[in-house]
């Protein structure tokens, strides 16, 4: 038995913050933040709008694009670093969205990788037949987490999210999943306070996302190579092989390391950090859905997914369309 992707959908907020509004608000420019990062506009959501609403969307439109109703949803896993409340977790919160109630209900917490782990432990659900049409989501409202007078974070981010819809099948489908994570880079990029650790009269740190960028970049680099190597060699795959790319939208100039190292013409990556900035565990998701829908990525594709975020956690996935 194998999984396999029935159905795939995204939400943007609607609110678009350019970055020439970004330039009256810290010290940047226009021209600084494509060069740096490729980004020159991400979605931001309304003061009314938590990361569940984001996620319900995405889902509808997934289920939808799957044929399938709430009603068939056994199982519901979110990737997200920031969750509406502590708990109920998204996935609860969403099982009242839909009036569905009993299936497994969870979210995992790895920043950017959120939806890769999300999507491995779903499939090892449905390919052990624990689940036989499960909800996966990335979504994130990283703006609630951004501190929007540190111009070398808040140029970066953006909302939205993203949901697949994995039903079993008789052929691969999710071909496999590769996670890792190494926790001796955690003050590289993290965010300070939570529940059990919270912000004391004279801390520094703002409650916000903190971030030396330039490391976690050489750190990134380095092991998106390693991970996309990994991937090819324990699937006994030649890079050439690969149809798509569908990387994390961290930075362009990431990317294209990734894409180099894998010898993949530009045309063959889906790239979508330009509209969408950094959309943490919703980027990877947001940028299949906008490549399915455009007709890029037709069923039967060999892709590689692959994500990097704070912890550093990572995690990559091999999947035939
Ligand atoms: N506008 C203008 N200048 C800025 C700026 C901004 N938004 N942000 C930082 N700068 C300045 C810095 O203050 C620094 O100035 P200085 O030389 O006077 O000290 C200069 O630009 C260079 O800073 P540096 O951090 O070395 O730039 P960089 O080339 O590494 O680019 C990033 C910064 C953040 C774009 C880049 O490091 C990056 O993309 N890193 C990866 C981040 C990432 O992907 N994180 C998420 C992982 S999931």
């Amino acid at each position: 038995m194998y999984s396999r992707i029935a159905g795939i959908g995204s939400y943007l907020p609607e609110r678009v913050l350019t970055n020439a509004e970004l330039e009256t608000m810290v010290d940047t420019t226009d021209e600084w933040i494509r060069s740096r990062t490729g980004i020159e506009r991400r979605h931001i959501a309304n003061d009314d709008q938590t990361t569940t609403d984001l996620a319900e969307q995405a889902a509808r439109r997934a289920m939808e694009n799957a044929g399938v109703t709430p009603a068939d949803i056994d199982f519901i896993v979110v990737g997200t670093t920031t969750p509406d409340v502590v708990f109920p977790n998204v996935g609860c919160l969403l099982q009242q969205r839909f009036d569905i109630h009993g299936c497994p209900a969870f979210s995992v917490e790895t920043a950017c990788s959120g939806f890769i782990y999300a999507l491995s432990i779903a499939d090892r659900y449905v390919v052990s037949g624990g689940a036989k049409c499960a909800l996966v989501i990335g979504a994130e409202t990283l703006s609630r987490m951004t501190d929007w007078n540190d111009r070398a974070t808040c140029v970066i981010f953006g909302d939205g999210a993203g949901a697949v819809i994995l039903q079993p099948a008789d052929e691969p489908g999710i071909i496999s999943c590769h996670l890792g994570a190494d926790g001796r880079y955690h003050d590289l990029l993290y965010n300070p306070y939570g529940t059990s650790k919270q912000r004391k009269p004279g801390d520094t740190e703002g409650p916000y996302i903190q971030m030396r960028g330039n490391e976690v970049f050489k750190v990134a680099v380095k092991t998106l190579e390693n991970l996309v190597d990994q991937t090819l060699a324990e699937n006994h795959l030649d890079k050439h092989e690969i149809d798509w790319l569908v990387p994390h939208q961290a930075n362009t100039r990431i990317i294209q390391a990734t894409a180099k190292r894998l010898d993949m013409p530009m045309d063959k990556v889906v790239m979508t950090v330009r509209e969408h900035g950094n959309t943490s565990a919703a980027s990877v998701p947001l940028a299949l859905d906008t490549a399915v829908r455009d007709g890029r990525i037709q069923r039967g594709d060999l892709l590689l997914l692959e994500t990097f975020g704070g912890g550093f956690t990572w995690g990559s996935s091999l999947i035939r369309f």
